[in-house]
């Protein structure tokens, strides 16, 4: 089963590499910095017909048109269709397809595809994580050797300050920041090993549910920013590194939480 849902999130790849005149088929979703293209859409669709044919007991929850078919159902497919939409506007080339599936509340299968590198990212609740095949684990140094990714938000204005604190507050503690502009990849790398830690104030279940999989199964700790489990049904915040750094990576969070003017907005 599981290597089926990887074919098909692989096939959904071909969609990417294909697409020409991005540029013509961008819309504005909610405000300029919120863009989907005919591309979305069309690997959202693509995703959600080969998905429910081969797996009719399983809902859906995609990103685009908030697609959201779970009532009654005991797991659901958490779908981004193209995560980091920015880059593949302009042919950045880092850029994947996220299919997570979640079973009883918790993530029991993630597959993540860059198909610019033809990287696939996988993990089975239990059975480990793997990239194109070859077992992945997270890194294990500490904060101060530790290259950081994080994510800025950019649909939730209001994270902005939140962002830039944590920015500063971890910059004089790591070895340097990075900004990939793909959750999912981002997490990947982490568990990966290509980086160390990986946090973002305010996203949407499909930009992480397969990827915090990844991490786990790679070794890696995932949780919010307040250290509380990730929420798959809302938006959350996410917070990952490896067992060596996650607990520096709390102490900061709880640090900028307790500051007067962010009372209420880590969670
Ligand atoms: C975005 C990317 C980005 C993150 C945003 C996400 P999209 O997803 O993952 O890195 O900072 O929060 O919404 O819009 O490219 O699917
Ligand atoms: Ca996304
Ligand atoms: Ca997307």
């Amino acid at each position: 089963m599981y290597r089926n849902i990887e074919e098909i999130t692989r096939a959904a790849g071909k969609i990417v590499l294909q697409a020409h005149h991005i540029e013509d088929s961008v819309e504005i979703k909610t405000s300029a910095c919120d863009l989907v293209t005919a591309y979305d859409t069309a690997v959202q669709e693509f995703l959600y017909r080969e998905l429910s044919l081969a797996y009719p007991e399983f809902g859906f929850y995609g990103e685009e048109n908030e697609h959201c078919e779970t009532q009654g159902r005991k797991g659901w497919f958490i779908v981004d269709p193209i995560d980091g939409t920015a880059n593949f506007i302009r042919r950045l080339h880092h850029s994947c397809i996220s299919v997570g599936l979640l079973l009883d509340g918790k993530m029991e299968y993630g597959a993540v595809y860059n198909p610019y590198y033809d990287e696939m990212f996988t993990a089975q609740r239990g059975k480990g994580a793997f990239l194109n095949g070859q077992r992945i684990h997270v890194t294990d140094v500490p904060m101060n050797e530790s290259l950081l990714l994080f994510g800025s938000a950019i649909y939730y204005r209001e994270t902005i300050p939140a962002t830039l604190r944590f920015v500063q507050e971890l910059f004089p503690r790591a070895l340097d920041f990075r900004r990939g502009g793909s959750a999912a990849l981002d997490l990947c790398y982490l568990a990966a090993g290509r980086a160390d830690v990986y946090f973002e104030c305010c996203i949407r279940p499909w930009d992480y549910a397969a990827g915090s999989l990844i991490v786990q199964e790679a070794g890696g700790i995932v949780t919010a920013l307040d250290g509380t489990p990730l929420r798959f049904y809302d938006r959350c915040s996410v917070a990952a590194g490896n067992p060596k750094n996650y607990a520096e990576l709390m102490d900061v969070s709880k640090k900028i939480a307790d500051e007067p003017d962010m009372k209420g907005r880590i969670r």
